[in-house]
């Protein structure tokens, strides 16, 4: 029965161009639920656990599980309530299944086949990473024929090339080791600074020099170049900055924090801005969408910023609260799903902790 419902639904979903989807996102320490109607938001609902986690110097699932079962259901009455939606008006429902922590994952994908059973809408496990770049729509409409997307933040590092949102998206490369953030947030520790320590890293780099000390550009040599082109590594730069403060320390001399940062913060924004120039020029592509919650970084803003002009690249960045994670993002992934024609997901699709890039929706 549950199955030809969801057959009616999905045919006369094709026939959906403006499609309004609900998009619940759980994969980290935000609960999100947003509604897009086509490429336009609504509304994007967010609450964070991120307080709960500081003291402990990183996230614990079990306490962000617990706090998006706690938010999931305000959150969800607190975006149809804004939008003035019923959820019965909703055309699709939008869920990240992956990749992420499995137990918040559970919570958000539990709630979104709660809601698919209930009203007998289609529903569409998504992948995070992809989400991330999707959300762009919204604030800069629509994606030209073939972009180059990067993803960026406290997870994940990765490159794609991307010809259709909801179908044609291709990993061209990911961080080996640490994310960007995470690299952030290791310097971070290290220097002592609260958790996360990337904006701290980001404030303090703006006070400091950039060209003070060398540190590592990882994957760049021309060594690297015919298996890691489009790769990224951060742990040696991080072993080199901790490597450098360990000398200064064992010398006993003061440590230059703003220097240290600055020098740092050019290492990672360097090289993240050289391998996307490298790959559009590689693919033929003139456009680069950057997303996730380290694009808020104001060193690799900058600098992907110049070296896109001199390259003649159109950058589009979305604003910060929509590169942190949010329902927006998935609901737009979803919109766009839908708007392509792609078939809903079977109702017991799993969530995977690990999704792969080569995984739009399960
Ligand atoms: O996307 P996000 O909110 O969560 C994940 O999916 O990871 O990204 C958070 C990450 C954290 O590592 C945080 O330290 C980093 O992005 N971050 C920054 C800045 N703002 C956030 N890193 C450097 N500079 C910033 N301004
Ligand atoms: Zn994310």
């Amino acid at each position: 029965m549950i199955s030809d419902e969801f057959a009616r639904n999905h045919s006369r979903l094709s026939a959906v161009n403006e499609p309004l989807v609900l998009g619940i996102e759980s994969s980290c320490d935000e609960t999100g639920v947003a509604l897009v109607r086509g490429q336009e938001l609504l509304v994007d609902a967010v609450a964070s656990s991120v307080d709960e986690h500081a003291r402990f110097g990183g996230i614990i699932p079990e306490i962000a599980s617990r706090a998006h079962l706690e938010a999931m259901i305000p959150t969800l009455e607190r975006a149809l309530s804004t939008a003035d939606v019923d959820l019965g008006e909703v055309d699709a429902i939008a869920v990240t299944a992956g990749p992420g922590l499995i137990g918040p994952l559970t919570v958000g994908v539990s709630a979104a086949k709660a809601l698919s059973l209930a009203t007998g809408k289609p529903i569409y496990g998504v992948n995070h990473v992809i989400g991330h770049a999707a959300v762009d729509q919204l604030v800069h409409g629509d994606f030209p024929d073939e972009f180059l997307a990067l993803v960026v933040s406290g997870g994940h590092s990765s490159m794609l090339l991307v010809d259709d949102i909801a179908t044609g998206v291709r990993e061209l490369g990911s961080t080996l080791d640490d994310a960007a953030g995470e690299a952030f947030d290791k310097v971070g520790r290290l220097l002592g600074l609260p958790y996360p320590g990337g904006p701290h890293i980001d404030r303090l780099a703006r006070e400091g020099d950039p060209e003070a000390i060398r540190f590592p550009r990882g994957l760049t040599a021309a060594k690297d170049q015919a298996a890691h082109a489009y790769d990224f590594s951060f742990s040696g730069l991080k072993t080199a900055v901790a490597r450098w403060v360990e000398t200064q320390r064992a010398a006993g001399k003061e440590l230059p924090i703003e220097d240290i940062a600055a020098s740092f913060a050019a290492a990672v924004a360097d090289v993240l801005t050289a391998k996307t120039i490298a790959a559009c020029d590689r693919n033929g592509v003139d456009t680069v969408v950057i997303g996730g919650g380290f694009s808020a970084n104001s060193q690799l803003r900058e600098m992907a910023q110049q070296r896109c002009t001199e390259a003649g690249i159109t950058l589009r960045i979305p604003p910060i609260k929509y590169c942190t994670d949010n329902g927006a993002m998935i609901a737009a992934l979803g919109s766009s799903m839908v708007t392509a024609g792609v078939a809903p997901s079977a109702l017991d699709f799993g969530v995977d902790s690990s999704m792969p890039l080569s995984i739009t929706h399960v």
